[in-house]
């Protein structure tokens, strides 16, 4: 048994040891040859902090506002696929985490409990991550039903018209699970005879057509602000800003679709110089210590967002395993701001980074 977790990292051992092989290397690989997985990590590190002293950093404030959301601190959670493949518990035991921390969850599409369980099981603030169906009439009425369950944001992951080619997934024969959410709308159950039955699933009912002017559609069907997760570069993000849209998540999937596209600390900076401070940016990829956090801040994100160290909390734990998870991330940072003369987030600047490419000149 791996011992008692003091940083998120090490909550991976624990779930490792409690998944099915399965399940376990679903939530834990990429695709490929996971250049993107490892880089997404590794670019945390290559960037430096620079400390300023002599501040009065008695007391920290993290807390912060996301769309209007007052948070305790800028770590929100991010969507993630079956829950209930990690933890009995699933999506609901996340959601109820997210609420004692004091955080927003963004609840994924491929929830494997009801959307209705999980709007009912606590006051979190949350926000729904669509997937675009081919039939408009579908995803109409999903986005219907999530703004009527007090859902407060659209979160519209744009990264995945196919699904990356995650070998363990191929390997394993991955066979991901019925969604009842969907009963009466679209089949979710699929074989392959060949490989992960995801790749069935989502090639069937995924809209690959979609562009930027469908933006327009959403914006038609919803009074939701709607935030796309995906964004990598500074082209994109204009577009975005053109589409009207109320944030961006620099995100590549936790290196799930396209290997070797950037680590998104990497191209954070390029994205916010190109919404020229007009809408929100978030960022997630690789944030497993409060060092990351801050370093993503510091380079213009308004917050992060983690998606595997919950999951690996959760199957851990259940809910006090993504409690736990939250907290370790927030006592970091709350540390990280006071080693670095930063009282709150606001104090924050770009002049508390140096990237490599600054240092090597
Ligand atoms: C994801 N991600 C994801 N994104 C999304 O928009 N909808 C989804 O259903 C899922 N499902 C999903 C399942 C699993 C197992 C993982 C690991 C990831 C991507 C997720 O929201 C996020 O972008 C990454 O997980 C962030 O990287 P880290 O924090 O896992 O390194």
């Amino acid at each position: 048994m791996a011992p008692e977790p003091v940083n998120v990292r090490e909550f991976q051992q624990l779930a490792k040891e409690k998944l099915p092989k399965m399940y376990y290397d679903f939530y834990a690989g990429g695709a490929e040859d996971e250049s993107t997985l490892k880089e997404n990590m590794e670019a945390f590190r290559r960037i430096t902090l620079r400390p300023r002293v002599l501040v009065d950093v008695s007391r920290i404030n993290m807390s912060t506002n996301i769309l209007g959301y007052r948070i305790s601190a800028p770590i929100m959670i991010a969507p993630t696929a079956f829950q209930k493949l990690a933890h009995p518990q699933g999506e609901v035991g996340t959601a109820k985490a997210a609420a004692a921390s004091n955080t927003i969850m963004v609840l994924s599409f491929n929830s494997s409990c009801s959307f209705e369980e999980v709007a009912s099981s606590c006051n979190a603030v949350r926000f729904f991550q669509l997937y675009v169906h081919k039939r408009r009439d579908v995803t109409a009425a999903i986005v219907e039903r999530a703004e009527k369950l007090g859902y407060k944001a659209l979160v519209v992951t744009v990264d995945v018209p196919r699904i990356g080619r995650r070998e363990a997934d191929i390997r394993n024969k991955m066979v991901s699970p019925k969604l009842k959410n969907f009963d009466g709308l679209f089949s979710t159950e699929h074989k392959s005879d060949t490989g992960s039955s995801l790749e069935t699933y989502v090639s069937q009912t995924r809209d690959a057509s979609l562009q930027w002017k469908d933006i327009a559609w959403f914006k038609s069907i919803t009074n939701l602000p709607i935030l796309v997760k995906g964004i990598l570069t500074g082209e994109d993000a204009i577009k975005a800003v053109e589409a009207g849209v109320a944030g961006i998540i620099v995100s590549n999937h936790g290196g799930r679709q396209l290997d070797c596209s950037p680590a998104t600390i990497s191209v954070l900076e390029e994205v916010v110089h190109a919404t020229k401070g007009k809408i929100p940016v978030l960022v997630d990829g690789g944030v497993r210590r409060g060092t990351d956090i801050f370093k993503a801040l510091a380079l213009g994100a308004q917050a992060i967002l983690v998606g595997r160290p919950v999951v690996f909390g959760l199957a851990a734990k259940g809910e006090a395993g993504v409690r736990q998870v939250i907290e370790m991330l927030k006592t970091e940072l709350e540390l990280t701001m006071a080693l670095s003369g930063c009282p709150t987030v606001k104090d924050i600047t770009r002049n508390h980074v140096k990237t490599e490419r600054e240092r090597l000149l």
